[in-house]
């Protein structure tokens, strides 16, 4: 089966590239993004092959139909980007990989945290420059801090336990209870987390009852001094209220992987043109954040299981069989 590949970038292609050997797949690299504009690229192709910050609304899954577009595998977990009751209504099939490293999120949330609580990237630009002086460079103890999970899930569960390494307290929020994790943490409401936690890490998943679920009554409950890290989706946080909260020094600073407006900057080289989105170039400036553009999941090991995932899925797609990994079919 020939699949378009959209958003295609350099360190994934060889990996795919070697996952498509002796298959029946036939990925065409793509560097565009799939939207209203690129969906055309699709022509010819029976399935496509996408990630997420390509848009799969109403419009682009009914032209891609018309295209002769069949099978969508998304390369992510998440599946917030794509309009499930167009795919149903017409039909098209949608796998996802809901599970390629845990660990490569969990810890990449926990090197924000110490970069951002030890200014690791300051004191690293300050030795660079033959400045060894520690002023402004003063972090606190991860140790004996309360640690607030909001979504205890396979992400959520590795930061629980790697921040019960660090000798926090754990408090968690979720709608169903991890035994293992129930341990370890204490399950609370999502005010008691809020109140309590030093540190808060989304873990959840987008949906309607999770947008912005930090917005600005979450804020007014946080300690002033808390540190809110976020390597969810960028639409759990309400980002105006946020900036809010760090212009009035109501929190202590964000850790961001994820931005509610990235499609179509994340994941781009800007540096030519600058930030058009006067939000995001707010953000950048607070010295009290810091933010990567949706790289947690970045790891050699993640996208060798993505590969191996989007393989056996397009297995399943093109044999016409159950795949356990179907977000959204004909029935
Ligand atoms: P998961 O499905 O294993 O866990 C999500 C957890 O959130 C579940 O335990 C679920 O019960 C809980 N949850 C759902 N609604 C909730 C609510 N209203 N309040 C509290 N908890 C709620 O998902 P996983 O693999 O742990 O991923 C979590 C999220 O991380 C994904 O949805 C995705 O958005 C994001 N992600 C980000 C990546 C990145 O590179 N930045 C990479 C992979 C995932």
């Amino acid at each position: 089966m020939k699949v378009a590949f959209f958003s295609a970038r350099k360190y994934e292609e060889k990996i795919f590239q070697e996952a498509q050997k002796d298959s029946e797949i036939e990925f065409d690299f793509l560097e565009a993004r799939l939207t209203e504009k690129t969906a055309q690229l699709a022509s010819g192709y029976q399935g496509i092959c996408v990630f997420v910050n390509d848009v799969l609304n109403e419009a682009v899954l009914t032209e891609l139909h018309k295209l002769g577009v069949r099978f969508i595998a998304l390369r992510c977990a998440g599946f917030n980007n794509v309009h499930l009751p167009t795919a149903r209504k017409l039909g098209l099939r949608v796998v996802r990989v809901p599970e390629y490293s845990p660990y490569a999120v969990a810890e990449h949330a926990v090197a924000l945290l110490l970069t951002l609580n030890r200014k690791i990237h300051k004191a690293h630009y300050h030795v660079r420059e033959m400045n060894f002086s520690l002023e402004g460079l003063v972090g606190f103890d991860l140790h004996g801090k309360t640690v607030g999970i909001i979504g205890t899930g396979k992400i959520g569960h590795v930061f629980a336990k790697i921040m019960n390494g660090f000798g926090c307290s754990i408090l968690v929020r979720d709608i169903k209870t991890d035994p293992e994790i129930a341990a370890i943490a204490k399950y609370v409401t999502l005010d008691e987390l809020l109140e309590k936690s030093d540190i808060i890490s989304l873990h959840c998943p987008l949906n309607d009852a999770t947008k912005h679920l930090i917005n600005e009554s979450a804020f007014a409950k946080m300690k002033s001094n808390a540190i809110l890290i976020n390597t969810g989706r960028g639409g759990l946080i309400d980002t105006q209220a946020l900036i809010k909260a760090l212009k009035a020094h109501r929190i202590g600073g964000a850790c961001l992987d994820v931005y509610e407006e990235e499609e179509g900057v994340f994941f781009t080289d800007q540096s030519s043109e600058g930030i058009t989105d006067d939000i995001l170039a707010r953000l950048t400036t607070f010295p009290n954040v810091i933010m990567t553009s949706h790289q947690a999941f970045l790891t050699q090991e993640a996208l060798m299981n993505i590969a191996d995932t989007t393989k056996k899925n397009f297995v399943c797609l093109i044999h016409g069989t159950r795949c356990e990994n179907e977000v959204a079919h004909m029935s």
